[in-house]
């Protein structure tokens, strides 16, 4: 089986696993709540709302970090099908950013669209966030192939919202800590040093312009 083959079957079909794992673990804490199930690494605990609204916001971010991580990453190893996950990394980046959404929205707030759109007005970090999940939004839209050639080079124009989008997460999460900072801070950290590390590869002359993907 030649690289790109084994890229496809086994390589992809693992990270689409573990993408997906935080999603099966929350689902059977729902279970063990709802007494379904007695098997769950993930308790939920006496305030499983936001429990829920905390996994799925960390997710998220985590896969917006890991997204922008691809980048670096297929730079330093050489290993070009690197850049072939960053559209799954960044749908699943979607789906939990969606799922964190759905949480807060329908669970903690009783889809009172009212009492939502206060909190959206009235509170900082609640702003940023509905920003940063709207701009998702045409990132995943125009994410399949179709609309990568489509938009040719205004796709990548667009899909650079990535930075801003990311930023916004990472402030969203350092704004809504109320005391122990350090934990948002790491994300402000590694925020900082993928973009230190664009910024230093295109001064370094080395900038290679990002490419629309291939189809995979
Ligand atoms: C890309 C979009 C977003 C990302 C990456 C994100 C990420 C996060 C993260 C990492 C946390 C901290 C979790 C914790 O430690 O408890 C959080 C908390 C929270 N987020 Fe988001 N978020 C996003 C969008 C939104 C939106 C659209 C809303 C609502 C309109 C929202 C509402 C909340 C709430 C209510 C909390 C919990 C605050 C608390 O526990 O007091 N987020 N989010």
């Amino acid at each position: 089986m030649n690289s790109t083959r084994q890229f496809r079957f086994i390589f992809k079909p693992l990270v689409f696993a573990a993408c997906a794992i935080p999603a099966g673990l929350m689902v059977l804490g729902i279970m063990k709540l709802q007494g379904i199930t007695e098997f769950a690494p993930m308790d939920l605990g006496a305030d499983p709302v936001s429990r829920l609204i905390h996994a799925c916001g960390i997710t998220a971010l985590n896969l917006l970090l890991i997204t922008l991580l691809v980048t670096p990453a297929r730079q330093i190893s050489g290993w070009n099908n690197l850049i072939r996950l960053r559209r799954m990394l960044g749908l699943f980046a979607f789906f939990y950013a969606v799922m964190h959404f759905t949480c807060y929205a329908w669970l903690d707030q009783g889809l009172d669209l009212a009492a939502i759109g206060a909190d959206i007005v009235k509170r900082p970090y609640i702003t940023i966030g509905m920003a940063a999940l709207l701009m998702l939004i045409p990132l995943a839209v125009t994410s399949t192939s179709g609309m990568m050639r489509r938009l040719g080079r205004k796709w990548i124009k667009l899909h650079r919202l990535i930075y801003v989008l990311t930023a916004l997460g990472v402030w969203h999460f350092y704004w809504q800590v109320k005391k122990d900072i350090r934990e948002p801070l790491l994300y402000v950290a590694m925020f900082a040093v993928l973009m230190a590390w664009r910024i230093g590869w295109r001064f370094k002359g080395k900038f290679v312009p990002a490419r629309v993907p291939e189809k995979t």
